[in-house]
């Protein structure tokens, strides 16, 4: 088999993104936590692409930031002349490259690996191929007009777009595949001749034919292209790939009594005969082994969770929680950068934080880690087995023995050996009659 072409792509995102009304560049808004320009990326480099061009406006200092990050180079695009304009500036960028070049807009952030390898063998049938879709809603699309073979006769913008064109329910997603040296030639020839007075990167494929070459068609789904403009439609957007996740873990296994109410980073990973209830939030970098059970209203981000595990209800695990088989985190428990051992329990109202609990240990209600001075953070060391009576507070760093227990209201300074009982509370005194003797006093005083 002969080597795949090498295959680079443009990513457009010079736009000025006005209907967000933000600050922050429309790319850079997030889906299931991840930048728009960060879903287009994953999508690209899914679909075999090593070199990756994002075109940017000169003040979108961020977004270059944020493809350097990831990996890509970018490109300057000084004044926003057109999509044609913007994919020519990224020429330079790519002088050296020969193969395969994509141009993708960089507001679709349900764009997947597939959709964008459909393109590209579209593309190896002709040497030019575009993804179109059929949209509920036109609405100002471009429209693409077809030959009688199926192959592209041009795209029409709908603002130059005549009635009888407006009425093609075929729309142009904003995803090209060509041969990167004559798409550039190309783009060399577009013209602004148009409604917009803009250099069009839809009128290259005309420009094309009278290279000789047709561009293929490759037909998406509407969501994977849907595109993002406004606030609205980035909820639209969130929505769409949460219900695309949500119907692949339910698929793969996973048990959700109300899929609605659950809500995924782009990169969670959950296994099978994993129960979620509902009302659970993922954020990013969370994984959870097969057999555990997320109970209601829990918040997981940075964290990872072993078989069996239960976590929650209401339980907040933060980055670098990990939770071992069979452990047990519940109501109004938070972990953060704490491995929990094998078998482990902490079951109510509990801070660990910067700690390990080895396996099989019992942590009582309104357990306190004290790992932060004001200045730096300190580790509290928990052996297996141990059992930390309620409401103690380990004063970190500290380290409590294998199987030792620690009294009720305790605060832990000092390390405490194995299988010993550490008691650091004020002892109890006892005044008998006291109490009514005050009260007695108390009412002769009212009178
Ligand atoms: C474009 C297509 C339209 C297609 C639609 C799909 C053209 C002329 N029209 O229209 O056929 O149906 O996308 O969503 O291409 N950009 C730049 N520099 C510019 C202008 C745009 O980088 O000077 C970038 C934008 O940031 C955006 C992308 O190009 O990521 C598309 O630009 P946009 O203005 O949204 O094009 P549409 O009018 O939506
Ligand atoms: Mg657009």
């Amino acid at each position: 088999m002969a080597p795949a072409m090498s295959k680079a792509a443009i990513i457009l995102a010079a736009g000025a993104g006005t209907r967000m009304k933000s600050a922050l560049p429309k790319v850079l808004h997030k889906v299931a936590g991840l930048p728009l320009l960060g879903h287009v990326i994953g999508a690209l480099r899914a679909a075999g692409v090593e070199r990756i061009v994002v075109v940017t406006s000169p003040a979108g200092q961020v977004v270059r930031d944020y493809a350097k990050a990831m990996g890509c180079d970018s490109a300057i695009q000084d004044q926003q002349l057109g999509t044609g304009h913007a994919a020519a500036c990224a020429r330079d960028a790519l002088a050296d490259f020969s193969g395969t070049l994509l141009i993708v807009n960089g507001d679709m952030p349900l764009v997947t690996g597939e959709i964008i390898a459909e393109c590209l063998r579209a593309q190896a049938r002709t040497g030019l191929a575009m993804l179109a879709f059929e949209p509920a809603d036109p609405a100002s699309y471009g429209r693409v007009l077809l030959t009688p073979d199926g192959f592209l006769n041009r795209i029409v913008e709908y603002k130059d777009a005549s009635d009888a064109e407006r009425g093609v329910s075929l729309c142009n997603a904003g995803c090209y595949a060509a041969d990167a040296q004559k798409f550039f030639q190309w783009t060399q020839l577009l013209n602004n001749d148009n409604a917009q007075k803009e250099y069009y990167l839809t009128d290259v494929p005309s420009i094309a034919r009278t290279d000789g070459i047709k561009c293929a068609i490759a037909v998406a789904d509407e969501v994977s292209v849907t595109g993002v403009n406004s606030r609205a439609e980035l909820a639209g957007a969130e929505r769409m790939f949460q219900d695309r996740v949500r119907k692949r873990l339910l698929a793969d296994g996973v048990t959700m009594a109300s899929p609605e109410t659950v809500f995924f980073a782009h990169d969670t990973m959950v296994e099978n005969d994993v129960e979620i209830e509902p009302f659970v939030v993922f954020a990013a970098g969370v994984s959870v082994k097969t057999g555990a059970r997320i109970r209601s209203h829990s918040h997981l981000e940075g964290a990872s969770v072993a078989s069996g595990a239960i976590i929650g209800p209401f339980a907040r695990l933060r980055p670098g929680a990990v939770i071992g088989e069979g452990a047990h985190i519940g109501n109004f428990v938070e972990v953060k950068n704490a491995v929990i051992g094998t078998g482990a329990k902490a079951n109510h109202l509990t801070y660990l934080g910067d700690a390990r609990v080895g396996a099989g240990a019992n942590i009582g209600a309104g357990t306190i880690t004290c790992n932060y001075d004001g200045f730096t953070k300190s580790i509290t060391e928990i052996g297996a087995g141990a059992f930390i009576g309620s409401d103690t507070a380990l004063v970190a760093p500290v380290k409590i023995g294998d199987g030792a227990i620690t009294a009720a209201g305790s605060v832990i300074t000092q390390d405490v050996e194995a299988d010993a009982l550490a008691i650091a509370r004020g002892p109890q005194t006892q005044k008998a009659g006291w109490a009514k003797a005050f009260r007695d006093k108390k009412k002769l005083e009212k009178k």
